[in-house]
């Protein structure tokens, strides 16, 4: 058994399963970069709040930190191939035909759902930035999403899928 208290905290937060997104922001010069996600959270309905954690030895930090708005789109089950892109080091350039308009925000196109963030707080939390937006607009789809789960991918059908 792993008696690193990170390597255990690690696997304990991975058997927390999740579902897998991406976050559109563009940078000072208006480049467009995609990160994946899996620390979206819901935080209130009135007013629409979501948070995420940026952590702070991601390369394209100063970006994401301070981006004003930015879009979200949770994966389906078939995108494993953009989450695995979107979370590979170094800037991960979102082409313009891949990104959609929201509320005059730029996400990624295709998901489960999208949601366009307006920055509402920043709080700094260890080795994160907790980034809390307030929800612009979301679009809804269906369909069956893709999941993270103890370091692998998987999907989940919904009731009505
Ligand atoms: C499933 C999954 C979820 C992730 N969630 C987060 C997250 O919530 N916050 C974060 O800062 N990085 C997260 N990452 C890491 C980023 O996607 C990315 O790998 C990291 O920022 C390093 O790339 P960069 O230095 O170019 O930013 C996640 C990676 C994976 C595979």
């Amino acid at each position: 058994m792993e008696s690193d208290p990170e390597q255990v905290f690690r696997r304990a937060m991975g058997a927390f399963a999740t579902g897998v997104t991406v976050v559109a922001a563009a940078d000072a010069a208006g480049r467009l970069s995609g990160m994946t996600v899996n620390s979206l959270t819901s935080v209130s309905l009135a007013p629409r709040l979501v948070l995420w954690c940026l952590g702070d030895r991601s390369a394209r930090y100063a970006a994401f930190a301070s981006a004003e708005r930015w879009g979200v789109t949770v994966l389906g089950a078939e995108s494993e191939t953009l989450a695995r892109r979107f979370a590979q080091a170094r800037a991960q350039d979102m082409h313009a035909e891949e990104a959609e308009t929201l509320a005059g925000v730029s996400v990624l196109r295709q998901g489960v759902a999208q949601l366009a963030c307006r920055t509402h707080d920043r709080i700094q939390a260890g080795d994160h930035l907790i980034i809390v937006g307030e929800v612009l607009d979301v679009c809804v789809r269906p369909g069956a999403a893709l999941t993270f789960f103890r370091g692998g991918y998987g999907e989940i059908a919904g009731p009505a899928d």
